[in-house]
């Protein structure tokens, strides 16, 4: 049986040997799994690699997280440059950051969804670079990189994106379905958590940049800075109001009049408490919390996405007590979240009747495959370091919690050690995660890198807990 140590040193060198590629000779990020060279090669045993080969900037998250703690900073610079390289300057999409790109006879090529499967656009991938650009100049403190041109136009250009006016006045970003890591369809269109996330971690990302400007920051910049912050502060309001439910604000919402019409109305959603799913009741039990996937009129979902809620902690969308009642409902609900694999990705599962409607009969995302509740190993250190910051700063923080979540956290660490046999797969499938997803990648990139993540970020002495920590909001 392998050590932890040999098991941290293999996935570094997947990494560092086999991932990571270069442009003009230079390193600028990872590929999103490197199966076909890494792996034994059995005859028939690998489908064909797609775009598996592209360095997907989502994907790159974990990589670029890693790169900075590990010290290659320049390596998260060359692949920040690329993409501010890549962001599209005319059009009606002007402004956007690739979903992924490769090289191609010597020349970068970007993929903004016009060559993905089913011609998804990745929302969330324009909406990382600028939070990387700023964890990457509050890490090394390059605020020369930070102040250059090249940045402050690209920043400048996506604001004008978000900023711009649409039908609907609200705070949120509004997207078709599969516009983030769920890159399919699963009903998951509108205003789904995990975007709106993103889209307050940007803003406020675009505020601290502007402000770096070497050129000394002019009205017209300070105006910028006001609407991306003024902005990001009701988008704040409007998921703390909407999406935040307890066990008192569901019963709450049991009791609401409906068919309201004017200003001064209690359920502006107009939403029906049959609509309020039974299982929510020993889910949420007494002290648990979390941001609901969407809010639409009359239909909310209540489905429960890990990802959206941990950084929604990380990015201090949630109050401190919050935060608390988020890792307690993830504490509680460690045999659906865990089971036998880190983390699950969304729960409930949609049943066959709404995979059949809602997805259109993708056979990948089956109830409890893929994006569907399968379980993602590169999620669970989002989790951790959730953790890990709740700790470190948390004014009253209840030993209990701690102690159980430092468990659940080290359970996990345990079951994260079974990747190397699983050959690091992408995902895995089944009510409880303990089959390799059916046609999950082996040697996914975000899978050894998440691993990396986890072993450093689970360690009670993990340094830079606060690695997305937000610039000031004033
Ligand atoms: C799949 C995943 C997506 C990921 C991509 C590359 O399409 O759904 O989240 O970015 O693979 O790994």
């Amino acid at each position: 049986m392998p050590t932890p140590e040999n098991l941290l040193a293999t996935a570094r060198s997947l990494l560092y040997d086999k991932a990571l590629v270069r442009y003009q000779g230079q390193f600028v990020g990872a590929v999103a799994a490197v199966s076909k060279q890494a792996g034994p090669k059995e005859a028939g045993q690998f489908h064909d690699d797609l775009n598996y080969g592209e360095v997907f900037v989502r994907d790159n998250v974990p990589v670029m997280i890693y790169l900075l703690l590990d010290r290659r900073p320049e390596i998260v610079r060359h692949f920040l440059n690329c993409c501010l390289q890549l962001q599209k300057t005319a059009g009606r999409s002007r402004g956007v950051f690739p979903n992924s790109f490769c090289e191609q006879q010597g020349q970068l090529v970007a993929d903004y969804g016009q060559r993905a499967i089913g011609r998804v656009c990745a929302f969330d991938a324009s909406l990382w670079v600028p939070i990387l650009a700023w964890v990457y100049v509050q890490h090394t403190g390059d605020r020369a990189w930070a102040s250059q041109p090249a940045l402050q136009t690209a920043l400048r250009r996506f604001l004008d994106l978000i900023l711009q006016p649409q039908f609907r006045d609200g705070p949120g970003l509004e997207v078709p379905d599969g516009a983030f890591m769920i890159d399919r369809p699963l009903d998951v269109w509108g205003s789904p958590l995990e975007i709106q996330v993103l889209l307050y971690g940007a803003l406020r990302s675009i505020a601290g940049l502007l402000r770096l400007e070497a050129a000394g920051v002019d009205a017209a910049t300070d105006g910028l800075i006001a609407a991306a912050l003024s902005r990001a502060q009701h988008l704040r309001q409007h998921l703390l109001r909407h999406y935040w439910i307890t066990s008192r604000t569901i019963q709450s919402a049991r009791q609401q009049p409906t068919e309201q019409y004017g200003d001064r109305v209690t359920n502006e959603y107009n939403v029906y408490a049959q609509t309020i799913p039974g299982w929510l009741q020993d889910w949420l039990g007494d002290r648990g919390g979390y941001l609901i996937g969407n809010v639409r009129t009359g239909r909310p979902d209540f489905r429960f996405f890990s990802l959206g809620n941990c950084l929604a902690a990380l990015f201090g969308i949630l109050t401190q007590p919050q935060q608390a009642s988020l890792l307690q409902l993830m504490v509680q609900n460690q045999a659906a979240l865990v089971g036998q694999m880190p983390l699950r990705i969304c729960h409930p599962p949609l049943s066959k009747t709404e995979w059949q409607i809602f997805t259109g009969f993708d056979p990948k995302n089956r109830p409890g495959c893929y994006h569907n509740g399968g379980h993602w190993p590169c999620l669970t250190w989002f989790w951790a370091i959730a953790f890990r910051r709740y700790q470190a700063e948390a004014k009253s923080a209840s030993p209990l919690l701690e102690s159980s979540c430092q468990q659940v956290l080290q359970d996990c660490w345990h079951l994260l050690q079974q990747l190397p046999q699983q050959r690091w797969a992408e995902y895995f499938d089944g009510p409880t995660g303990r089959w390799v997803g059916q046609q999950a990648r082996a040697y996914q990139t975000w899978t050894f890198v998440g691993f990396l993540l986890a072993d450093h970020f689970l360690q009670p002495e993990s340094t830079a807990a606060d690695i997305f920590r937000l610039p000031a909001s004033a």
